[in-house]
């Protein structure tokens, strides 16, 4: 297969998580003879520092001439600590989220056995968890009307039926495939948007009866995912509640820096870990790769290459059962993110084909 991917390494450590995924798509390159065609593009602070701009029409154009896009990481402290500064890091990958039309963002969450005890929650609690949140991506309070004066400022979290619709629609054939339940997170006993969500979900769930629906409030959902977080399989929610849930689910599997994910729309995806641009961590070496790295692993699944993402799925696995984990998960003896990559990197090659048994990350 010849893919053409655009790669947006943003800040932080987003360089040099992507140099290990890059590493991991070579060695299936090598093993199985795609051909992936790599393209770079500029994003947020990296972007403003040449651009003056966090997004410019040449990366843009990049991303919608490929067939799909991997980004590292956006965000600065730089522009954290100073509320006034108009351009900022954020606005190029939610400009790119929106004019891509990516309302579909989905987050696996899932133990691994060996890191049990890395979490801070108890082992019985979150042994075999495997839920995937559903967070709407390009409208709600990311995307309303904001605005300031002196004393004053808004943002207007504002949702569209077709919207709640299609990203439900693809929830709901997602739990067809899963445990065929769905929980849907909203806050509809004080949000209008809420209230629409909830009415929307309840029509498509009247028509999908084979599909178990249940409805939480999302405070009540922040409490449920420490206590009994077994009890999930898909959360369905907005994009803000989405944003919170899943820094917060991460805890669960005992770091942020394991986590996934993709973004769809009609047209175009883009993958990405949920971490951050972690900058304490920049150029040190010591950044976990493995949410980027699953993020490929997804990103190939979805293209169809099935046997080349459970290799990863698998090589991941395995330098996880051996302890070749980076600090945030092994205090005792650290990799380096780059070893990590050379890890797997060997792995996948040296691995014979009729070892790969199925190993998928959402379905
Ligand atoms: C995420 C991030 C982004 C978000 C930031 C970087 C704009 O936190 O993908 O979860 O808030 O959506
Ligand atoms: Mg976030």
């Amino acid at each position: 297969m010849v893919m053409k991917i655009a790669i947006l390494p943003g800040d932080g450590i987003g360089q040099e998580i992507l140099v290990q995924s890059l590493k991991v798509l070579k060695a299936i390159k090598l093993k199985f003879g795609h051909k992936f065609i790599i393209s770079k593009g500029l994003i947020g602070a990296e972007s403003i520092k040449t651009n003056g701009l966090p997004i410019t029409q040449e990366t843009i154009n990049l991303c919608k001439d490929s067939d799909t896009i991997l980004l590292g990481a956006v965000g600065d402290p730089l522009y954290d600590n100073d509320p006034k500064i108009k351009i900022r890091p954020e606005q190029g990958l939610l400009e790119l989220r929106r004019i891509l039309g990516l309302y579909c963002n989905l987050r696996p969450i899932k133990t691994y056995n060996k890191l049990l005890k890395v979490s801070p929650m108890k082992q019985s609690v979150i042994k075999n968890v495997n839920f995937v949140i559903f967070r709407e991506l390009t409208s709600g309070i990311y995307f309303g009307k904001k605005g300031r004066s002196q004393d004053e400022a808004y943002d207007t979290c504002t949702y569209k039926k077709n919207r709640i619709k299609k990203i439900a629609m693809k929830a709901f054939e997602t739990a067809r495939q899963r445990n065929k339940k769905i929980t849907l997170v909203d806050k509809a006993n004080v949000l209008e948007t809420s209230r629409l969500w909830r009415e929307t979900v309840k029509e498509i769930a009247q028509k999908n009866q084979d599909i178990k629906v249940d409805y939480i409030f999302i405070d009540n959902a922040c409490m449920q995912i420490i206590l009994k977080p077994r009890q999930f399989d898909i959360l369905l929610t907005d994009n803000m509640f989405g944003d919170i849930l899943s820094d917060e689910a991460s805890v669960i599997t005992g770091s942020l820096g394991l986590l996934p994910s993709v973004s769809f729309g009609d047209h175009y995806s883009l993958y990405e870990p949920v971490h951050g641009s972690f900058p304490q961590a920049k150029g040190k070496n010591i950044a976990n790769p493995l949410g980027s790295i699953l993020s490929v692993s997804l990103m190939l699944e979805n293209f169809g290459l099935k046997k080349e993402s459970f290799l990863i799925n698998r090589a991941v696995n395995e330098s996880i059962k051996l302890g070749l984990t980076t600090q945030d998960l092994n205090t005792k003896k650290p990799c380096t993110t780059s070893e990590i990559g050379d890890f797997l990197f060997n792995y996948i090659l040296n691995i014979k084909n009729d070892q790969v048994k199925s190993t998928q990350i959402i379905s």
